[in-house]
């Protein structure tokens, strides 16, 4: 592939790989190690914040305004992969954008619930709950009032850390279907491309 272009930046490709392995080892540690937990998880947060600047100032590539389509063509874009016909990008598909942006947003919800729930001070942040959920968490409450370690506020910022944790789980297999799918229809290798940043050059009918 000698006349491969450019296509992911160095820092996009960091970023990458640095946020699976950043990810993967907040997995293990959660419940583990609960300070290198920590730790990676706000990797995992400076490495999305990172990203949001990327997208608005980086690269042609890594930008938003290249990748972030509408609706219509997103919903077009995945009707027409189930016919088998659709086009190939030499950036990411419409679909890839919206997988991006689900899972730049479910790591966002895990890592502000963890820092939450790591000191609870933090957790006086926090609007009052509505009385139905208030009321539906008092069964579990095993130490009583609100506010304290294993408060109700607690129990459900815990709850829903673990729901965005794997929320997460089910985003990244999506994902990794949608990479093996779209290598095979288009005849590349899409995670190499993610470690050496090229691709092959576009040929008629590809969207550039
Ligand atoms: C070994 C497993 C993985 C492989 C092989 C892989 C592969 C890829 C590839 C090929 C792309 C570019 C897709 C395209 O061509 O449009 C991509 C993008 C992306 N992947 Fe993965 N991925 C993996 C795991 C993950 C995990 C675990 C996460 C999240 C924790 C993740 C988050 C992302 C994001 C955010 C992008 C957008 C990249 C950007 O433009 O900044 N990936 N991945
Ligand atoms: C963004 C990546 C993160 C992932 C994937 C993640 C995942 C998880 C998971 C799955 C658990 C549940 C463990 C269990 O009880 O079995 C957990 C617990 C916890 N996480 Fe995270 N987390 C992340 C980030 C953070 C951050 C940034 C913090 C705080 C600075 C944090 C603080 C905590 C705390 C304090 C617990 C224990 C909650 C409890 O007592 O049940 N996490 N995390």
């Amino acid at each position: 592939m000698t006349d491969a272009v450019r296509v992911w930046d160095p820092l996009v490709r960091i970023f990458h790989w640095g946020l699976v392995a950043a990810f993967a080892t907040a997995w293990l540690t959660a419940d583990e190690l609960q300070p290198l937990h920590e730790i990676f998880g706000y990797i995992v947060a400076g490495l999305i914040a990172f990203r949001i600047l990327w997208g608005l100032f980086g690269s042609r590539y890594a930008r938003f305004t290249q990748f972030l389509r509408g609706p219509g063509t997103t919903v077009r874009y995945l009707s027409d992969a189930l016919r088998g016909r659709e086009a190939r990008y030499l950036g990411h598909n419409p679909a890839g954008a919206v997988m991006i942006v689900a899972i730049l947003l479910t790591l966002s919800g895990t890592a502000f619930t963890g820092w939450l729930i790591a000191d609870p001070s933090r957790q006086a942040l926090q609007p009052e709950l509505p009385p139905i959920v208030t009321t539906a968490q008092a069964d579990e409450d095993e130490y009583g009032e609100s506010g304290e370690r294993g408060g109700e506020r607690e129990e459900v910022l815990e709850e829903m850390h673990e729901v965005f944790a794997n929320l997460m789980l089910f985003l990244i297999a999506l994902h990794l279907g949608g990479v093996a799918f779209a290598s095979v229809r288009h005849r590349e290798n899409l995670a190499h491309a993610m470690v050496t940043g090229r691709k092959r050059p576009p040929e008629p009918g590809d969207i550039a």
